[in-house]
């Protein structure tokens, strides 16, 4: 997609170390030809298949399903309902954590949103299962369903996101305001979105009397199984979960989903495996969403630019039987230096399913209204959108005032602008059409995603023939995480990569934390790292205590580990194989044991987060209000880059999903029925191909030395922020029209927006 060279690491990280090398995927050829099993390609002996009936009103309760016809068609061999549904030992509307969340598993006859499930058909055949959950014809006693995010009553929560603070502010944004020489206050519109990952949810489970084996696509591993532990009531080690291959999870696969719990309770119902499959369709209520936002933005800057005051606050709305608020505002807390900044967060209650986290929950949906309000108030200001944003350059982090850990967005500007030719931008609106007379334009936005870590645990072992092993239950959903692991494990144990054994994406295996926020090569790597790093410290106790070793008395601190040895840091020339050194200590292997999370001490000393800056061009046709995005360039400063092939393919799916917030993604929820009704991936439009134009992702060198021990921030969500901005900025740029509804469409251009 772009002839920019693979940035590498310097020749000294290089050394001996796959770490910063362009490695491809390990499960490339195992994708494109077919041979990686998903979860749904399992089929255990005497496997039934289920089908779900969900609702087709929003709210009110089921009052009559017709069993005795499912029962009845040919290969049906069960209707679960609330009336035979499996007991479960756990409330599965309880919450005890912010990452626990509420679901539909038939407890009762009550519908509390569209394409909620209410029934599950077990069958010989998908065939039947499905012909069968069709017989069912529900009927209803339906109400009123609340789906007007205008028309519902407001209440401020109490958290949001996964518990953070609704409101914060610092300074006094009413005076910075007050004295400000220029003023904006605009709001932004953000649609539901929904993930729509290419691989629907998916299970196939089997019990062997209290013991469960599962598989099903999962961000978190370990989450997920302590999640079924409470609800079926079994130790956790009772219960296997496999999830080698995700075809993509962007969130929606990070927790436990009312389906998953329905296949177990499935298979549970009629003592056979069962397998259950959601319809696309169906993904549109059970399994999450991005809840759409209003965001008011109120900006004040003095004569010169400097921004006075920055005022952020989201309107948006969760389930009427849930909390999960989209923590929109929040976009604001670490961006630009204002000596005032206040954020705030409302929600209505719709008879919707829970929104989830969703590829960059908050960050996407605010950077675009910042990103947007930035470029507005450069444009008042008779600024530079580019030369605004490094007026307003935050030295600090200006919420909390702590020093980042690293920061390198002002060479991402630089690199980014260089290449893309920002220099010769006209600053009006309008001014540039190609050959064939479409408008062009120029956008530009920043990118900022926080490093976060969660917590992880890894196993290492070197063997009697010198090969190693590294196991972690770690999530590859398509990112490239097992490659990207499987090279710091190389490096922690000093082995050529193709002597190290990687086994991953299994519950059995230590947690290897949740692959969410952007975090996971962060928290898996740290724990692989240190696991690596406790298996070579014993192995060096070995040699080093033993008299009949060239590394005798060098002490564990004197050697390093390369290639399968250990050589004396003082004298190269002095080396011994991890091979004989185990034959004579006659031991077949030696293991250890580490963990990854966020140091407490750089966490409450410094502000950690990973920049870009996106510059985009668009053309618009001016007879037909069409709009495509023909050129991206990114400039991305994420801390060490573990392989540069894979963090900038995740550069370019957070490019195109900017592109897609901007330009394309939007579920419409019907006013009157409270049903999604482009519930499918031909009116829910995502990119193609033919959406995206050559993107260009550059890496910018940064090194933290706070973030963690190998200095890693997470690539995975950053390049949707920025990105989103850039494109709605491009299009005002070259029409005039200022976008304040998403995503932008032809009719918006053409007059008429709606
Ligand atoms: Mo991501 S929305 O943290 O899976």
């Amino acid at each position: 997609m772009s002839d920019l060279p693979l940035t590498r690491a310097p020749a000294h990280l290089r050394q001996g170390s796959s770490i910063g090398q362009p490695v491809t995927r390990h499960d490339g050829p195992l994708k494109v030809t077919g041979a990686a099993r998903y979860a749904a390609d399992h089929h255990p002996a005497g496997m039934l298949h289920a089908a779900l009936a969900v609702s087709s009103i929003a709210r009110g309760r089921v009052s009559f399903l017709d069993l005795p016809a499912a029962l009845a068609h040919p290969g049906v061999v069960a209707v679960m309902t609330p009336a035979n549904r499996p007991a479960l030992a756990e409330d599965p509307d309880a919450k005890t954590h912010p990452f626990m969340f509420r679901m539909d598993v038939l407890q009762n006859d009550r519908v509390r949103y569209a394409n909620q499930p209410i029934a599950v058909v077990i069958a010989e055949s998908l065939e039947a299962a499905t012909e069968g959950a069709a017989l069912l014809a529900p009927r209803y006693e339906a109400e009123a369903a609340q789906a007007d995010l205008a028309a519902a009553e407001v209440f401020t929560p109490p958290a949001v996101g996964p518990g953070h603070p609704a409101a914060m502010a610092h300074g006094d944004t009413a005076a910075g305001l007050a004295a400000a020489a220029r003023r904006i206050s605009v709001t932004y519109e953000t649609p539901a979105q929904y993930h729509n990952a290419m691989e629907p949810h998916a299970i196939v489970a089997a019990w062997d009397g209290d013991r469960l084996a599962i598989d099903t696509p999962t961000q978190g591993l370990a989450m997920l199984r302590g999640r079924l532990a409470g609800l079926f009531g079994l130790p956790a080690e009772n219960i296997r979960i496999r999830s080698p291959f995700l075809g993509g999870g962007f969130g929606s696969k990070g927790l436990a989903s009312g389906p998953l719990v329905l296949g177990i309770l499935a298979a549970r119902l009629v003592g056979r495996p069962v397998k259950l499959v959601l319809r696309r369709e169906q993904m549109f209520g059970p399994v999450g969403h991005r809840a759409p936002t209003r965001q008011t933005l109120e900006l004040g800057t003095d004569a010169d630019g400097a921004l006075t005051a920055l005022r952020h606050h989201t309107l948006t709305a969760t389930s009427a039987f849930d909390d999960f608020i989209e923590p929109a505002s929040n976009a604001s807390h670490a961006l630009y230096a204002s000596p005032a900044i206040a954020t705030s967060h409302a929600a209505v209650r719709l008879d919707t399913g829970t929104p989830m986290f969703m590829r960059a929950p908050g960050e996407a949906p605010g950077s675009i209204a910042l990103e947007s309000a930035m470029d507005e108030m450069a444009e008042v200001c008779g600024m530079d959108p580019l030369e605004f944003r490094l007026k307003n350059y935050a030295e600090t982090e200006p919420m909390s005032g702590k020093p980042f850990s690293s920061k390198a967005l002002r060479e991402c500007y630089a690199q980014g602008a260089a290449r893309f030719g920002w220099a010769g931008r006209p600053r009006a609106p309008r001014q540039m059409r190609d050959a064939a007379g479409l408008l062009v334009g120029w956008g530009m936005g920043t990118a900022i995603f926080p490093a976060l870590m969660f917590q992880g645990e890894a196993r290492a072992t070197i063997r009697r023939d010198g090969s190693g092993m590294v196991e972690i239950a770690a999530s590859d959903m398509g990112q490239g995480a097992w490659t990207a692991l499987a090279q710091i494990a190389a490096d922690s144990l000093g082995l050529d990569p193709a002597r190290l054994d990687f086994r991953s994406g299994s519950s059995d295996l230590p947690d290897g934390g949740i692959a969410g926020g952007s975090a996971h090569t962060a928290t898996a790597g740290a724990a692989i790292h240190a696991a690596g790093a406790e298996t070579i410290a014993r192995l060096a106790a070995l040699a080093t205590a033993d008299g009949r070793s060239p590394l005798y008395g060098a002490g564990n601190a004197g050697v390093i580990a390369r290639d399968g040895r250990l050589f004396r840091r003082d004298d190269e020339n002095r080396s011994e194989s991890y091979a004989d050194i185990l034959a004579r200590a006659g031991l077949a292997e030696i293991a250890g044991a580490g963990s990854g999370a966020m140091e407490p001490a750089a966490q409450a000393g410094y502000a950690m987060h990973a920049h870009g800056a996106v510059f985009a061009e668009v053309k618009v046709d001016p007879a037909l209000g069409q709009i495509r995005a023909t050129r991206l360039v990114g400039a991305f400063a994420a801390g060490r880059i573990i392989n540069p092939r894979l963090v900038r393919s995740q550069y370019y799916g957070g490019m195109i999903w900017g592109v897609s917030f901007a330009l394309h993604e939007r579920a419409v929820l019907d006013k009157r029925s409270g049903r999604v009704i482009n519930a499918n991936l031909a009116d829910y439009h995502v990119p193609v191909n033919a959406d995206i134009p050559a993107l260009e992702a550059m890496l910018v060198e940064e090194h933290d030395p706070h973030v963690n021990a190998l200095g890693i921030k997470g690539v995975g969500e950053i390049a949707i922020t920025g990105s989103a901005g850039a494109v709605a900025n491009a299009v005002w740029h070259a029409t005039g029209y200022r976008p304040r509804h998403f995503p932008i469409t032809p009719d918006h251009l053409l007059g008429a927006p709606g």
